[in-house]
């Protein structure tokens, strides 16, 4: 894929001072990051950089302060673990006196600014901030896929005023995103799942236009059952978008898109771990039960579908997977996805908040071809967005 540049062009950065904005919201209990995926994603560019002699600025925000220092956000408690993953001294720089210490950093030195998000400016993406941000550096190399869907100084405003590249684990999200949905070989299938329809509309409308299976899980896939006239019981379902599922259905039908809704399900009268429980066809789900999964014949065909596809695209679970026994069916799809994966007839991509959990559940992230770290820019990818963050890396 080409229209952004990489480290590949960024020529001798020796001695350069280069700001590499990365994802560093990771999750914390206490002094302990309980998710580290998104530093082990940031190292390589870090460690690159370093090892040809750049001076190193990691601009980076943490949780969501009101644009005023924080004690409870400072990056400060990231600077240790970040060393860790990277396996070299990191120092953390506060942004009072920032200049000074800079200049006393050399050439392979790694330094990590405190939150970006300590300036109201930053969310504003306020041109002041981008300059007072751009004093720092020579170079901008903008690594954060995960945060690119904020139009912020540190994730837009820089590209426009320092010669701008893609970090490793930027390249890498976007050269799998254009395998999964930019230029994907067809059939291609989407797995979308998750609570709420509501919540992707637009992932849904964009998707019928572009895939050739869409396959729908969760509790979204009750509003759909219900909008076709299936009496869904107690089921969490939003009767008022009924209408809009119809839209959605018709909207495929005229793009040839086929869509998957579960035939049998899997259903109990408490939403509890291990409650008893019933596998009926979906028009026998009882006035008092809830769908809490897709039924085993359902996931069966759905796999058959999948034997079909060349490439996936997942988002979501397909039942309350967090609940056992309703993880089954996602962790079965998973499985064979996984596998076809495996034997190199498809290319599975997935990504977006609770789908990274459901496939490591299922002992399989390592087994797609991408997992991406991102969960809302995941989602606004799906929604066929343009992400600031990436569309100022391609304008350069
Ligand atoms: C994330 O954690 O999803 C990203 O780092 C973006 O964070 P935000 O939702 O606070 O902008
Ligand atoms: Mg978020």
């Amino acid at each position: 894929m080409t229209g952004f540049k990489t480290l590949d062009d960024i020529g001798d950065v020796h001695g350069k001072r280069v700001l590499v904005r990365e994802d560093l919201n990771v999750p914390m209990d206490g002094a302990r990051v309980t998710d580290d995926t998104r530093l082990r994603a940031a190292a390589p560019t870090i460690a690159e950089l370093s090892d040809k002699g750049a001076i190193v600025l990691v601009l980076a925000h943490f949780g969501r302060p009101k644009g005023e220092p924080e004690p409870e956000f400072s990056l400060a408690q990231v600077t240790q673990p970040l060393g860790q993953v990277l396996g070299r001294e990191v120092r953390f720089v506060d942004w009072e006196g920032v200049e000074d210490a800079v200049a006393t950093l050399q050439p392979g030195d790694i330094g990590l600014i405190e939150n970006t998000r300590f300036f109201a400016g930053e969310e504003k993406n306020d041109p002041a901030v981008v300059e007072r941000f751009a004093r720092l550096g020579d170079l901008y190399v903008n690594d954060a896929f995960s945060a690119a869907h904020r139009a912020h100084a540190s994730t837009e405003g820089l590209a426009h005023v320092l010669p701008a590249y893609a970090g490793r684990s930027m390249q890498i999200e976007l050269e799998a995103l254009e395998k999964a949905l930019g230029k994907p070989e067809h059939p291609v299938a989407a797995v979308v799942g998750g609570a709420k329809v509501s919540t992707k509309l637009d992932v849904l409308k964009h998707l019928v236009e572009k895939v050739d299976h869409l396959i729908i899980g969760g509790g979204m896939a009750n509003t759909f059952l219900a909008a076709r006239g299936v009496d869904v019981g107690k089921s969490l379902c939003e009767h008022d978008l009924t209408a809009t599922a119809l839209e959605i259905l018709d909207a495929a039908d005229r793009a040839n898109c086929i869509v998957h809704l579960p035939y049998d399900v899997v259903v109990a009268k408490e939403f509890r771990a291990n409650p008893p429980t019933r596998t009926v066809n979906v028009h026998e789900v009882a006035a008092d039960e809830m769908i809490l999964d897709v039924g085993p014949a359902a996931v069966e065909a759905l796999g058959d579908a999948l034997k079909t596809c060349k490439t996936l695209v997942w988002n979501g679970p397909l039942g309350a997977f967090e609940t056992p026994p309703f993880d089954v069916a996602t962790v079965s799809l998973a499985k064979t996805a996984a596998a076809l994966t495996k034997s190199g007839s498809l290319v599975s991509v997935a990504g977006g908040g609770d789908t990274v959990a459901a496939l490591n559940q299922a002992g399989v992230a390592d087994d797609f071809s991408f997992v991406s770290t991102a969960g809302g820019a995941f989602l606004e990818w799906m929604e066929g967005k343009e992400l600031p963050g990436v569309a100022a890396l391609m304008r350069q």
